[in-house]
């Protein structure tokens, strides 16, 4: 039986908006000292909205089609709409993960939430470095090849 969805084996194996943004106007950061996956988002505004995502992950594969998927979903979005965006609601969007990895779907959204939030600090002069150590992974330690073999 499969482990994954379809949808997290496509965004695992093409993962859309992978990259950097030079001179991003927020930068997010989650990572994760235990199962050592980190994910950078990189955010362009203009007018409030999201014009522009990029995000690099290292991790494990359902952290990178979250990223991914995080990424499809908040593009062209307000930064209000953007802010909704709830980890289940990815979990969701990927048709589920296996509960075991549900956790890596927390990584995204914070991602995404972090680099708005370091958007909007920097519109207000505010020093923000975006970044978060997500505990969650901390009941998880081991890496699962993403195979079905
Ligand atoms: S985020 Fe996937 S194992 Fe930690």
């Amino acid at each position: 039986m499969p482990l994954y969805s379809k949808k997290v084996m496509d965004h695992f194996m093409n993962p859309h908006n992978v990259g950097e943004i030079e001179n991003a106007d927020g930068v997010g950061e989650v990572g994760n000292p235990v199962c050592g996956d980190m994910m950078s988002f990189y955010i362009k505004v203009k007018d409030d909205r999201l014009v522009d995502i990029k995000f690099k992950t290292f991790g494990c594969g359902a952290a990178i089609a979250v990223s991914s998927m995080v990424s499809d979903m908040a593009m062209g979005k307000t930064i209000e709409e953007a802010m909704k965006i709830t980890n289940k609601a990815v979990a969701d969007e990927l048709e589920g993960l296996p509960p075991n990895k549900l956790h890596c779907s927390n990584l995204g959204a914070d991602a995404l939430h972090n680099a708005i939030k370091n958007y909007l600090n920097k519109k207000e002069g505010k020093q923000d470095g975006g970044e978060k150590v997500d505990e969650s992974c901390e009941v998880h330690n081991s890496h699962e090849d993403t195979e079905d073999s």
